[in-house]
């Protein structure tokens, strides 16, 4: 496995818990934690929802990428925690390899919508046919999720501890 910076990068689908998760696991490596989104939101001064509805989402994939290319140059024992889109651009995937261990949480479709139902956070998933757009979303995403990891750990069920606690015996191996 590569760790060239002792990082463990999470990536996966909106919901699947990259951000309580990152902020717990930091916590218990004693690791940096870092969130692309916030990065961007503080770089760029406005929410999500507002860079998607003013600049477009290639905009914000392009700044994705930019966030990435500057962690990957500074970042060591840091636990990152990665946009649901990240993985979907080549340039990106190529960067989250040579960042650290990536490890990709991943629920089943049931437990993401349960999880999602009711966000009003994320541009992809508003106004009607949530279940659809999650459907697709998964579908067309799930082979760059799997091509980019390099581990893949199944959430659906597992409490935090038991999530944690499988980063460890990961990162025992890395
Ligand atoms: C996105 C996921 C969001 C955020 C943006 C786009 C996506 O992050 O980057 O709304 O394309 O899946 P989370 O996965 O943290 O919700």
């Amino acid at each position: 496995m590569i760790n060239h910076h002792n990082n463990i990068v999470l990536i996966g689908f909106m919901g699947s818990g990259k951000t309580s998760v990152g902020t717990k696991l930091a916590r218990a490596f004693s690791y940096q934690f870092l969130d692309t989104d916030a990065l961007i939101e503080k770089r760029a001064n406005k929410s999500i929802a507002q860079i998607f509805e003013e600049d477009g989402e290639e905009v914000f994939r392009q700044m994705e990428v930019e966030v990435l290319t500057e962690l990957k140059e500074s970042c060591y024992d840091t636990v990152i925690s990665t946009g649901g889109g990240m993985p979907m651009r080549k340039e990106a995937r190529e960067l989250l390899k040579g960042m650290g261990t990536v490890i990709l949480l991943r629920a089943s479709k049931e437990v993401t919508l349960e999880r999602l139902l009711g966000d009003t956070t994320r541009p992809l998933l508003a106004g009607e046919e949530m279940e659809e757009k999650v459907d697709r979303l998964l579908e067309e995403r799930m082979p760059y999720y799997e091509e980019s990891a390099h581990v893949v750990i199944e959430t659906d069920h597992k409490s935090f501890y038991e999530i944690i606690n499988d980063v460890e015996k990961i990162m025992k191996r890395a």
